[in-house]
């Protein structure tokens, strides 16, 4: 399937011609040449593993007009390739990701295109209220709980399900007690990459007891294609004229205060890097952006058949691939590679230098099981949970 995934797709980024990867267009009845046209994902065999009694694998989705492809591997749920076309028709590799399991479980930190769980981003000393209950989650990010703790949910393996081509199902029974959080909790996340070049993340979940939920995804993207240099040139809007301030160990301060005259402004679109050192005490603690954005309606925004919000718009400045996000969660976590060190030996041959991604999380706000002002996070036993996150790729010539 792939050989012939590759050779499609080989094919038609010879007849746009040009190529990004600076090889001249060839003709494309040399398998050579055509391999060499696009970036290669990882082969399947490379994520047979058995871990906590379970195997792990990694799928392979292909959108029906076959110009984008997703790996993704049931290790954490994570996406580990994601090719899009760039402004020349050639296939660009846009998330960071390793080329085997083994790497995923040993340089566990960075959760690169994982599903984090239950709670993604911090809850304030690992403690919080819920009916009058106190609950006490395990700590790894200094005093604080960090995107579901030890072992989150980006470091246990899930069921996959292929459906098609195109969709792929996981799901995972987080137990009661589990990292601290009450409650037998059911996920399921669909991904689903679209004819128009969009990959959706669907998040559902129930519980039997009442918890906290806050389920995202951890892509690290470089539009330029992953390993590729700084992400700062790359042009961002973010559809948010409010964020919510934080402390020197990234947690809330309850306030939620607007963006104008900060370097958080990008409500009108702005490079990355333009205003990243600038002396404002919120970059000084997110040592860079790491900040949620509360996610206002755009005035240019049309109202969505689906009922999603734009919530970001990115360029990448040399490939021309332009990522939209939408979403119907009330905020989004900007955060600009400022913990990445170059360490990471990434797929292909690539490193993870510092600044060379961003992750756009959409989320509920951090910390909100202690901030009652903030939207509620608690799912009870009769609810489901439902989030929806699009990641629209398209090019701007
Ligand atoms: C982000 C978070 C950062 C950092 C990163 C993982 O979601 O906002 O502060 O923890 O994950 O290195």
């Amino acid at each position: 399937m792939n050989k012939l995934f590759f050779f499609s797709l080989g094919l038609s980024a010879v007849l746009f011609a040009s190529c990004g990867n600076n090889k001249p267009a060839t003709a494309p009845n040399s398998p050579a040449a055509v391999d060499s046209l696009v970036p290669e994902i990882p082969p399947t065999s490379a994520f047979i593993d058995t871990l906590d009694g379970k195997p792990t694998t990694l799928y392979v989705l292909i959108n029906k007009n076959h110009n984008a492809e997703a790996a993704i591997t049931n290790y954490g749920a994570r996406v580990v390739s994601l090719l899009v076309p760039d402004k020349t028709g050639s296939l660009t590799d846009v998330v960071l990701g390793y080329d085997s399991i083994g790497k995923y479980i040993h340089q566990p930190d960075t959760y690169f295109g994982a599903i984090v769980g239950r709670y993604g981003n911090r809850i304030a000393k690992g403690h919080f209220r819920l009916d009058g209950k106190e609950y006490t989650l395990a700590t790894n990010d200094g005093h604080n709980h960090l995107h579901g703790g030890k072992k989150g949910f980006d470091a246990v393996v899930w069921t996959g399900k292929q459906i098609n081509d195109q969709t792929l199902e996981l799901t995972y029974l987080s137990k009661d007690g589990e990292e601290g959080y009450p409650g037998n909790l059911q996920v399921k996340v669909t991904y689903t990459l679209t004819d128009s070049n969009a990959l959706q993340i669907s998040y559902e979940a129930t519980t039997d007891k009442p918890t906290v939920l806050n389920l995202t995804n951890h892509s690290y993207f470089n539009l330029n294609g992953q390993g590729s240099g700084t992400i700062n040139n790359h042009l961002l809007r973010i559809y948010a004229d409010h964020y919510t301030p934080v402390d020197s160990t990234l947690i809330p301060t309850g306030k939620i205060q607007p963006v104008a005259g900060t370097p958080l402004d990008f409500l009108q679109t702005t490079a990355i890097g333009a205003r990243i050192n600038d002396s404002s005490i919120q970059l000084k603690y997110g040592k860079g952006y790491d900040h949620n954005f509360v996610l206002s309606p755009a005035p240019d925004d049309t109202t969505r058949p689906d009922g999603l919000a734009s919530a970001a718009t990115v360029i990448g400045d040399q490939s021309g691939i332009v990522l939209n996000v939408y979403t119907n969660q009330p905020g989004i976590q900007f955060y600009g590679g400022n913990f990445l060190t170059g360490t990471n030996p990434l797929k292909n041959g690539k490193k993870d230098n510092y600044r060379s991604a961003f992750c756009l999380e959409t989320q509920h706000f951090p910390d909100s099981p202690n901030e009652p002002s903030f939207p509620s996070v608690e799912l009870k036993p009769g609810q489901t949970y439902k989030s929806t996150t699009i990641y629209q790729f398209s090019v701007k010539k």
